[in-house]
């Protein structure tokens, strides 16, 4: 657990935000290290943002496509950070590509869900490749934000099967579920200090059973 005060979060979304729903879920628990005290869209359509609004947490909406360069949408983001002085940033299906003037600025305090067991299947349409592929385990993965795209010192990952009949939209939703597990699980680790970044390596301490495996067709 942290000493002292819980930490401040805010969460950055661009759409549905089931991945925002499981962070504040987490927080309502008297124990979580972390709270969420705002969320910041840059699309007015996301529907995250009723979400939120009905937890009772503040919104915001920064429309990226009322800036002329990605630096000066950054800049008003970065300012309602500090608005809402935020300890730590959670993207949590966050579409916009960051500049390294901006990651810098948090470095070590920004985290980042993505939909593949990285380094495999950066970017987008992970699940579509992933199938092309033909790998059996997939997975997600929890990460702090660099300027390097999907390319961050990794936190948290979680694996799933791979089964013969998915679509895109099977294994999704999957690994959609092991991301409403692993986001929160990152979040209080960084938030407690137990984890973090240190000379571009995540560090700390953390424990997993050693003897868990997803094999994928199974053995039996
Ligand atoms: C998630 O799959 C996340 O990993 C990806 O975008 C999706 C966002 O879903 N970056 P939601 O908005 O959290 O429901």
């Amino acid at each position: 657990m942290t000493e002292g005060r819980r930490k401040r979060v805010c969460v950055l979304i661009s759409g549905r935000g089931s991945n925002m729903e499981a962070l504040i879920a987490a927080a309502r628990r008297p124990e979580c290290p972390y709270e969420i005290v705002g969320v910041i869209s840059n699309r007015p359509d996301a529907g995250g943002l009723e979400t939120a609004a009905r937890e009772g947490i503040a919104t915001t909406v920064i429309d990226h496509r009322k800036f002329d360069s990605r630096e000066a949408f950054e800049e008003v983001l970065h300012e309602t950070l500090l608005v809402f002085a935020a300890d730590l940033v959670a993207c949590a299906g966050f579409m916009r590509i960051m500049t390294a003037g901006f990651t810098s600025r948090w470095e070590g305090r920004m985290l980042n869900i993505h939909p593949s067991l990285l380094p495999l299947y950066r970017g987008l349409h992970t699940h579509q490749r992933a199938l092309e592929d033909g790998v059996r385990i997939h997975g997600c993965t929890v990460h702090f934000v660099t300027a390097d795209l999907d390319g961050g010192p990794i936190i948290i990952q979680a694996a799933v099967p791979v089964l013969p009949d998915d679509t895109p939209d099977t294994l999704a939703t999957r690994v959609l579920r092991q991301e409403h597990r692993i986001f929160p699980r990152a979040l209080e680790l960084v938030a407690s200090g137990r984890i973090r970044l240190e000379n571009g390596r995540t560090v700390g301490t953390w424990t997993a059973d050693p003897e868990i495996a997803v094999v994928s067709p199974s053995l039996d």
